[in-house]
């Protein structure tokens, strides 16, 4: 098994070969999500709402992200390995975005880092990138800008929105980004960005024309539905199979059928007899 490389995404990108990418937050979903083969995994801050419970990314710290990182890291062998950096980690000033990005790499074990933002987020982009720190740049619905934009809405809808989505795309090109989310774009306008740019473009909402797709493990799944954006397919309802498990875990203790025989273990027969002996009447 080899590890994916950038070059193996951009190689995909000339190939016209979809890219594969998914959430993953701890050990046991990078285990699983690495088996199935996907190109990409990416430490979202979304763990924020699917993990911890909040109401957005924005709550999300750098401290709650390397935690999770380094758990993803132990169990995926294969997938290129992606940091989302947090609200407030590299905005306010640029040597800091270097710092906090380094660490995903030193401290964390992952390949590189994502981050939110257009134009104005290039000289944070090109200082991480020349600090020796892969990045992926995210545009359209940022989630960490939710605030301002006015809701989790569809970006790019006018010709001027669409026009400066792709003069964000290419200066974070410029900037040195390796590959660029498009979250909830118009379809052509996706389709357009993504035949311009030399570098992949990974879309979540926002059509067939991107290089790849992404989806969080926990809404493929049907883990989460909280929130159920149009672009999300459920490939599985867990949320009920589980549920069902854990029903009948209750109702077969509540009626004394686990743990049975196969669940206990057997002492041998002289040893119990002599412990009971010992123990019949104290
Ligand atoms: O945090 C996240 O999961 C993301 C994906 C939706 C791209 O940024």
């Amino acid at each position: 098994m080899r590890k994916t490389t950038i070059l193996d995404l951009q190689q995909k990108k000339g190939r016209d070969e979809p890219i594969t990418m998914l959430t993953a937050y701890d050990y046991s979903s990078a285990l699983l999500v690495d088996g199935a083969e996907i190109d990409v995994i990416l430490v979202g801050d979304s763990l924020g709402m699917v993990m911890l419970g909040l109401d957005s990314t924005v709550p999300v710290t750098m401290d709650e992200m390397l935690h999770h990182c380094r758990a993803v890291a132990r169990g995926a062998q294969r997938a290129l390995l992606v940091g989302d950096m947090p609200f407030m980690s590299y905005q306010a000033d640029v040597a800091e975005a270097v710092r906090n990005a380094g660490r995903f790499l030193k401290e964390a074990g992952m390949d590189s880092v994502k981050l939110e933002g257009g134009q104005e987020m290039a000289p944070a982009v090109r200082a991480i990138v020349n600090a020796g720190v892969p990045v992926m740049g995210h545009i359209g619905l940022t989630p960490q800008s939710v605030s301002m934009l006015g809701g989790y809405k569809v970006q790019g809808k006018t010709a001027a929105s669409a026009a400066r989505l792709l003069q964000d795309a290419l200066a974070l090109q410029a900037a040195g980004c390796y590959a660029i989310v498009l979250e909830a774009v118009p379809e052509p306008v996706a389709a357009l960005i993504s035949q311009r740019l030399a570098i992949p473009t990974i879309g979540i909402g926002a059509g067939a024309g991107c290089d790849g797709q992404v989806l969080v493990y926990h809404d493929l799944l049907g883990l989460f539905d909280k929130f159920q954006p149009r672009f999300v397919k459920q490939y599985a309802n867990l949320r009920q199979v589980i549920g069902a498990a854990l029903a009948s875990f209750r109702a077969e203790v509540l009626a004394g059928q686990f743990p049975a025989g196969e669940h206990t273990y057997p002492m041998d027969e002289a040893e119990l007899a002599a412990f009971l002996a010992q123990h019949r009447d104290s």
